[in-house]
């Protein structure tokens, strides 16, 4: 497989990021609690990189994986924390970073779990969202991208672990 096209060039993200990082500095104005970034890795690990260098306010960084289980290109629907958080989140503003929306399957159990743990407050800000493909009802609270049903790498995502190094954000051939 090799690159088709570049759908998202590095200086577009780059001007789309500042708008995470404002999001993120008004999460705690009025109470002034902690704020928590959560990356889902690998897929968001570089998105978390560059938001959090915008953000000016003081926020610790935490990180989880998931795997969701594919049959063919499809997810099963299945979904397993693979490495959890360290932190107690009870006294926190949460903020989850994720690369892509596609099936919603994934922040929506992630969601659902660290809701459990009674955060102050969760948000989910996505670097990509693919509405189209939604399989379960999700909605993220800031989405800098809108994209078709297309499979995108770059930027963090991966087809078979390679291409999580390209700058921009582009579609396989
Ligand atoms: P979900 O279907 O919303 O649960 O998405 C699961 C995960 O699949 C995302 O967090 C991504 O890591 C990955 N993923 C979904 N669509 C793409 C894509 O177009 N390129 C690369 N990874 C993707
Ligand atoms: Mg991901």
């Amino acid at each position: 497989m090799q690159i088709k096209k570049i759908l998202i060039s590095a200086q577009e993200i780059q001007n789309a990021i500042s708008k995470a990082g404002n999001f993120i500095n008004h999460i705690n104005i009025h109470d002034n609690k902690p704020i928590l970034l959560v990356s889902i890795l690998k897929g968001a690990f570089i998105f978390l990189s560059d938001v959090c260098r915008t953000v000016t306010t003081p926020c610790e960084i935490g990180f989880m994986t998931a795997q969701s289980y594919f049959k063919n290109t499809y997810s099963s629907g299945h979904v397993e924390i693979t490495m959890d958080l360290q932190q107690n989140i009870k006294n926190y503003h949460v903020v989850i970073l994720e690369d892509i929306i596609d099936s919603g399957r994934t922040l929506s159990e992630i969601v659902k779990l660290l809701k459990t743990r009674n955060p102050i407050s969760l948000h989910v800000i996505t670097l990509l969202d693919k509405p189209e493909r939604r399989v379960v009802d999700f909605k993220p609270d800031l989405a800098l991208f809108e994209i078709q049903d297309k499979f995108v790498v770059g930027y963090g995502m991966d087809c078979g672990e390679l291409y999580r190094n390209l700058p921009y954000i582009a579609e396989l051939a």
